[in-house]
């Protein structure tokens, strides 16, 4: 076992697939309107992944991109979390596939399924397995493929999301990059119907009626969602200020889950911080769910708008319910 506890994003990458799919395109399909969709949700287009495009083939790219970038060989991989509400099948798991597409030695390979949320419990479970020492360098990886579940005739949601890809590498060395300094998760199974999909599980395996029945599409209470999703976000924003002794003013960057433009918005009122200090990219992306935090991390990363000793908060909700947050400190 080594002394050293500190865990670093060394590295991050992130996968769009090429087709885009505007509001415009979108009012073609069901009854909305760009006004409609950028009104109520900020949102202007998303990625469509095609045929080929798979959760774990999304993952495996974004995870390319974050080994280049962490200057490390892929040998050096020794953990991979995906976190997904889209695997390709229910087992193997999109870890497992990730780790033969990519080549990886026999390394331990595992999905989390935390929904939106799920990049946040992946990295908090990565974090703690790499502080014991046995691992030194992991990939933690959010993709989604969403569009695979969507009830593309239902307006209230397949106007929201999108499909991608974003992964990081973490680090057990002291490296350049993003410090992981805490994490908080938390999860009220309570209300599971606020945002689901019934079929296709044991409970509700998949039969000639289910699919006829639409229970193999993402089901959603919108307006519920809206509201818990603020106060969750909340939450996990003030528990983490409160346990490090930091307010809003000392957070250089904020990055929320990409789910509504409304939310981000809300959040930034409830805590009082400048909206500015939320890094925003669910125009071009829609609500990619797990994905959608590490693709964010990556182009907030990539615009080098970050400087040695900056504090870094990642904020996430989904279905569940799901939340939690993460510290970041960036060095270089
Ligand atoms: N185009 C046009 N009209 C629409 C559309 C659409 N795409 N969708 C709904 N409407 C209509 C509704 O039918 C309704 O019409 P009515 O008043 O005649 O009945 C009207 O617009 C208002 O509908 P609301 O649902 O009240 O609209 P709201 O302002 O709440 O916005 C939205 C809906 C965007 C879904 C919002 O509630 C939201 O963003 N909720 C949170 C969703 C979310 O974040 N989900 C992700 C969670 S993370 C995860 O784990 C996946």
């Amino acid at each position: 076992m080594r002394d050293n506890n500190g865990v670093f994003i060394s590295g991050t990458g992130s996968y769009a697939p090429s087709k885009t799919l505007t509001n415009c395109d979108l009012a073609r399909m069901v009854d909305t309107s760009d006004q409609w969709i950028i009104n109520r949700t900020g949102i202007r287009e998303r990625r469509i992944a095609g045929t080929e495009e798979k959760t774990s083939t999304m993952g495996s790219l974004a995870s390319a991109a974050a080994i280049k970038a962490a200057g490390i060989h892929k040998d050096d991989i020794d953990l991979v979390l995906v976190a997904t509400l889209t695997p390709d099948m229910f087992f193997p798991s999109t870890a497992c596939l990730v780790q033969t597409q990519l080549g990886l030695r026999q390394v331990t390979s595992f999905d989390v399924g935390a929904a939106c949320s799920g990049f946040i419990f992946a990295l908090e479970i990565a974090s703690n397995m790499m502080k014991n020492g046995n691992f030194r360098h992991a990939l933690v990886i959010g993709s989604e493929k969403l569009s695979s579940i969507l009830d593309w005739e239902d307006r209230k949601t397949c106007v929201l999301f999108g499909d991608g890809a974003g992964a990081v590498v973490l680090s057990s060395q002291d490296r350049l990059g993003y410090e992981v300094i805490d994490s908080y998760t938390a999860s009220d199974g309570s209300q599971p119907k606020l945002l689901h999909m019934p079929g296709g599980g044991s409970a509700c395996p998949a039969t000639p009626e289910s699919l006829g029945q639409g229970r193999h599409f993402l089901k959603m209470q919108g307006q519920k969602v809206f509201k818990v999703a603020v106060r969750f976000m909340e939450q996990s924003v003030r528990k983490m200020l409160d346990r490090h002794g930091l307010i809003p003013e000392d957070i250089d960057l904020f990055i929320p889950h990409q789910a509504n433009l409304r939310i981000i918005e809300a959040l930034a009122r409830s805590i009082k911080a400048p909206k500015e200090k939320f890094f925003v990219n669910l125009d071009r992306w829609g609500n990619t769910s797990a994905a959608s935090i590490p693709i964010a991390l990556d182009e907030a990363s990539r615009k080098n708008r970050l400087q040695s000793g900056d504090y870094v908060l990642l904020v996430a909700f989904g279905a569940g319910l799901t939340w939690g947050s993460t510290l970041l400190k960036w060095k270089y």
